[in-house]
């Protein structure tokens, strides 16, 4: 699959927002490391511990610990998130995860490889002058380690966290946090992810959006198509020339 351009004769986009996990790092790496500890599992667990990770963020979204009697939303950051999903993973297939294999498994998730190409495409939109950034369910703690560990603190001008609005993901609060911080309409940006349903609601939501489709997945099925596909984060530099 090569590039598609879904919509034709959009505006040159002003910036440009990614995803973190599954865009710019790759959450199946910890696979390798599960496979250690847990010979034959390791697939399985980066899977189960993936998919469990964003269906919890959406049970806290829709969700209240209160009872009614306040409509405070229950929330919990994405680096607890992550932990409970391991956990349950390992539960799922049924393998013992003690304290020493949990930590080592975070740590990990912590400094997740980063795609190849992500440093050059980063380097090269600075080069044109095109703001970046982040727009992650991540909190600042595990983003900054993970764009740390894959040297690319100096190619982002934004990392914009979730936690700082206490919800997730595809909660509008949190893609309102990307034209804030750039102080532009939210159709002159460009979101980039490379999960369907970041896309999908990216798109409803008013930003351009390129989906990365890694996985050479279907999109989904909802109706909006993203304005972009590409199964490569080297196509993000084509759309900021101007036609
Ligand atoms: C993120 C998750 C959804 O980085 O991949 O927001």
């Amino acid at each position: 699959m090569t590039f598609e351009n879904t919509t034709p004769n959009q505006a040159v986009p002003k910036a440009v927002l990614f995803d973190a996990y599954g865009t710019l790092f790759d959450v199946y790496s910890v696979s390798m490391l599960a496979e250690q500890l847990f010979p034959s599992q390791g697939q399985n667990i980066s899977v189960i511990w993936r998919d469990k990770q964003i269906e919890y963020t959406r049970l806290i979204n829709t969700s209240t610990t209160a009872g009614g009697a306040t409509d405070a939303p229950f929330y919990k950051p994405f680096w607890d998130v992550t932990r409970d999903a391991l956990r349950y993973a390992c539960a799922k297939v049924k393998v013992a995860l003690d304290a020493e294999k949990e930590e080592r498994l975070m740590n990990q998730y912590r400094a997740l490889s980063a795609f190849p190409e992500n440093k050059a495409v980063l380097q090269s939109l600075k080069a044109h002058g095109v703001p970046t950034g982040i727009l992650s369910n991540g909190d600042m703690g595990m983003l900054g380690v993970a764009i740390r560990s894959a040297g690319l603190d100096e190619l982002l001008d934004h990392v914009l966290s979730a936690d700082s609005v206490g919800c997730y993901k595809t909660h509008p609060a949190v893609y309102a946090l990307g034209p804030k911080a750039l102080n532009l309409p939210v159709s002159d940006i460009l979101f980039v992810s490379s999960n369907g349903w970041d896309a999908l609601a990216a798109t409803w939501y008013g930003f351009q959006t390129l989906w990365l489709n890694r996985q050479g997945l279907p999109f989904e099925t909802l109706g909006a198509q993203p304005h972009h596909i590409a199964n490569n984060l080297n196509d993000v530099k084509t759309l900021f020339s101007a036609p």
